[in-house]
């Protein structure tokens, strides 16, 4: 059975029909719905084993047709728009009520970006409705990065997956709100903050433990791997392995000269660290091991985002 394929036509037909297709984006895959269907949308959360209680992020071609489907669009909103879209920036907007409230989990806003894929831009552009779209992956566990990802995990629940090759950035949106007016970042991702607060002209917020559920991909055992995975100084826990474990390390830049490992970046890029990252967590998770060593990436840009993963993982 060919379930993997560049054939736009067909999804655009499975779409249509109120199927589920897993897409590329520039972050992750994502498994697609119309977002206007609440009865295709349902197959969404089957399909993952998602609760219905966490909201689905709708995929649009354009700021102009965003528009259409929010109740307003501040001038701030539209500066980050107008700035990082099409991108991996996702904002929370309230909603109109050609939202189902499935989509959003019952909330007032809706969760809006337009991502940076050729093919997923040709395919929203020739569709007539946004698509609803979480990470192709079952719940709480790592977010996909290849077609093969998807077809491994979800290959018998989802009708077609659009090839669109590796993302390039590997990482999800960086979500953005604004709570109660104040420049808020509900999930580090893709688009660093540094190059937000700088088109906004304030500082943003780091909102990390919601007090009503915001953003549950902040959950702490989100992005999780089946082996334990540790972050600590590699060499040092390499050193004190008990003598039962076997262990696989994950570094960012440099080689201890283990059996089992992944390299992020030799040559220590942040973008090329995130472009693996969840490459490395499935090839690791799958090694015959007891657990994984995992180091920090520096704390600034896109590290962020790979650190944030990283210590969900290991929750
Ligand atoms: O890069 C991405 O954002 C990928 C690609 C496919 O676009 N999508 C993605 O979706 O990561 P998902 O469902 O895995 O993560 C979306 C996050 C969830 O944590 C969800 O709770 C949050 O966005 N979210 C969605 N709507 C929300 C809303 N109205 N308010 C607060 N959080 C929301
Ligand atoms: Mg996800």
């Amino acid at each position: 059975m060919n379930r993997i394929g560049k054939d736009l036509e067909k999804a655009i037909h499975l779409l249509r029909e109120g199927e589920i297709v897993a897409i590329p984006t520039e972050t992750v895959y994502g498994l697609a719905a119309n977002a206007f269907n609440p009865s295709a949308v349902i197959k969404i959360f089957q399909a993952k084993n998602r609760p219905q209680f966490d909201p689905l992020i709708v995929h649009f071609p354009s700021i102009e047709t965003v528009r259409k489907s929010v109740a307003e669009f501040p001038s701030a909103a539209m500066a980050l728009a107008e700035a990082f879209w099409p991108g991996p920036l996702t904002l929370l907007l309230k909603k109109q009520p050609v939202i189902p409230d499935l989509v959003t989990a019952g909330l007032s806003t809706v969760a809006v970006r337009c991502p940076d894929h050729p093919l997923t831009q040709a395919l929203l552009q020739k569709l007539d409705f946004p698509l609803a779209a979480p990470s192709a992956n079952p719940f709480g566990y790592v977010s996909p990065t290849r077609p093969e990802h998807v077809q491994a995990q979800l290959g018998d629940s989802v009708s077609y997956i659009l090839d669109g090759g590796p993302c390039s950035v590997g990482v999800e949106s960086t979500i953005v709100g604004w709570d109660q007016g104040k420049l808020t970042v509900y999930r580090t991702g893709g688009t660093t903050i540094e190059a937000i607060e700088k088109v906004a002209g304030e500082k943003a917020a780091l909102q990390s433990t919601p007090s009503e559920i915001m953003a549950p991909g902040q959950m702490k055992s989100h992005y999780a791997t089946r082996r334990r995975l540790i972050i600590g100084n590699i060499a040092e826990m390499i050193r004190t392995l008990p003598k039962e474990e076997t262990a696989a390390v994950l570094s960012f830049s440099r080689n201890y000269q283990t059996r089992h490992q992944y390299i992020l970046s030799p040559a220590g890029d942040l973008a090329e660290a995130a472009r693996n990252l969840f490459t490395a967590l499935r090839t690791l998770d799958a090694l015959p091991v007891t657990v994984i060593l995992a180091e920090e990436v520096p704390h600034e840009g896109l590290g962020r985002a790979i650190n944030d993963r990283l210590r969900r993982a290991s929750a």
